[in-house]
């Protein structure tokens, strides 16, 4: 039977890796210029992933679902204008004749192999009669080597399937994919399996998940995108929900790394989406993610979402998913805080009061704040002109204190010593207030003299901010 979209409808790799060490070494944040959000504008789906020949690489849909692609930089914020290489081509008839999505490159013994969906181009097929394919390359190197066609995915039933992934856990590689099961009245649901050959697997798939909770069925009854993590003793997999539009989210699944993953009962679905559309930051429908780490070891969240809400037709067919990235944290539990997409602009920060580290520099509306907060609450970006060490004449740089939740809004010193979060008002004594010298020091202390009191610096004091002598020890801040 032939389903029409509408009629039908209605995940690198685990990183076996230790968070930041360098930041808990001390060492000063990386002068190199982070990531600017959007990453990279029109490329959804995006996978990024640092291999050890230094090598960010990423692939992703493109909006005309035509090619697969591949870019590579020496950092994140290269990738933004690294040069793009078409792999190859959809074929002109036949199953892989049209809608070319959601790639993602692994590399398998000693080849490099890209999964990807496809689908027939019409003449009478059903242009949504998607399955998994691959192609191989013939070299050591992706970015010069030839690519061809590897086969199908040999998928437990001959139905809708997309947005493989695919990891390596205690040496067995496994493969984790989106499928529609038929008997079950949803679009697609979560499936694991050990892989056998890079297109077969070595045993029955297990059902991980079935989309059946409010926010995974908003639209569509979607279970998509799978990413794995390997972090804190647990196996995280995130999951894509929803229609591709402001509901589209991520849903979590969490399964104890020591035990036989294979067994449904021992993954934990999240009762809550983990990450959503976010008003105050202006990002809509953030998912289908990919997990990397910056150049200095710290876990980084790829996602795309859009920067408006209002879509005219399909979703599908809106261009506008841009590839996105941002720090990935850690709650007490060892569970990863994904926070609030954090919008266009340059990464923010967290600034921990080097007093009393468990204190960060945090808001209540437009009170400020040295305490616990919600992650998205601790969210700076405290940018500027460039930076540079502490001790050089020339050492520092001049800033704003904006975040994230309130757009439009930044830390101003009163003449009092008092400090609060106050709206742009465009005026000079605003833009004069909310200059900060910002001094990157040693062993990663960070300091905000005031541009309206130089000898005073943004301190922490029994759980308030004020400015303080800037040698006061609630001064210090250590960014993160
Ligand atoms: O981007 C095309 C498809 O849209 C992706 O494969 C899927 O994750 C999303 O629904």
């Amino acid at each position: 039977m032939i389903f029409s979209r509408r009629q039908f409808i209605a995940g690198t790799a685990a990183l076996p890796l230790a968070g930041s060490r360098l930041a808990r070494a001390g060492v000063p944040a990386s002068p190199l210029p982070g990531p600017i959000n959007p990453l990279v504008r029109r490329r959804a789906d995006a996978q990024v992933f640092r291999h050890d020949d230094g090598f960010y690489y990423m692939t992703g849909s493109v909006p005309e679902y035509d090619r697969l692609v591949l870019r590579r930089a020496r950092t994140l914020a290269g990738l933004a204008t690294a040069d793009e290489r078409v792999l190859w081509r959809h074929l002109s008839s036949g199953p892989m004749s049209g809608f070319i999505w959601a790639p993602e490159m692994h590399r398998i013994g000693e080849r490099w192999i890209m999964y990807f969906a496809a689908g027939p181009s019409g003449g009478g097929e059903d242009v949504f009669r998607i399955r998994t394919y691959a192609i191989a390359c013939d070299g050591p190197d992706p970015m010069t080597g030839n690519w061809s066609v590897l086969g199908q995915f040999q998928a437990p039933w001959d139905s809708f399937n997309l947005d493989s992934t695919s990891f390596v856990h205690r040496g067995t590689r496994y493969f984790a994919w989106a499928q529609r099961e038929p008997g079950i009245e949803t679009n697609s649901n979560l499936y694991l399996a050990p892989l056998d050959t890079p297109l077969t697997l070595a045993r029955d798939a297990i059902r991980l998940s079935v989309p059946t909770l409010d926010w995974e069925i908003r639209g569509f009854k979607v279970n998509e995108a799978p990413a794995v993590l390997a972090r804190n003793g647990r196996l995280f997999m995130t999951y894509s929900a929803s229609a591709t539009d402001a509901r589209y989210c991520l849903g979590l699944l969490t399964a104890p790394a020591d035990a036989d993953i294979m067994d449904p009962a021992l993954w934990v679905k999240s009762p809550e989406p983990v990450f959503t559309t976010c008003r105050e930051t202006s990002v809509y429908g953030p998912g289908h993610n990919s997990f990397t780490m910056d150049e200095q070891g710290r876990d980084m969240l790829v996602y795309h979402g859009r920067d408006y809400e209002a879509i005219e037709g399909d979703p599908l067919f809106n261009p506008d998913r841009h590839t996105r990235v941002q720090r990935l944290y850690y709650k007490a539990d060892g569970s990863p805080d994904f926070g609030v997409p954090v919008g266009n602009g340059p990464l923010p920060e967290r600034f921990a009061s080097k007093a009393d580290p468990a204190r960060h520099l945090a808001h209540d509306g437009t009170r400020l704040l040295a305490g616990d907060a919600a992650l998205p609450a601790t969210q700076f970006r405290a940018t500027g002109a460039s930076r540079t060490p502490d001790g050089d004449a020339a050492g520092s740089a001049t800033v704003t204190i904006a975040p994230i939740l309130l757009p439009g809004h930044a830390i101003l010193a009163r003449d009092d010593g008092s400090v609060l979060l106050a709206r742009d008002d465009g005026s000079a004594d605003f833009r004069r207030r909310t200059r900060f010298s910002r001094v990157d020091g040693p062993a990663g202390t960070t300091r905000f003299l005031s541009a309206v009191a130089p000898d005073k610096a943004l301190a922490a004091g029994n759980g308030a901010v004020r400015l303080a002598p800037r040698r006061d020890p609630g001064a210090g801040w250590i960014a993160d």
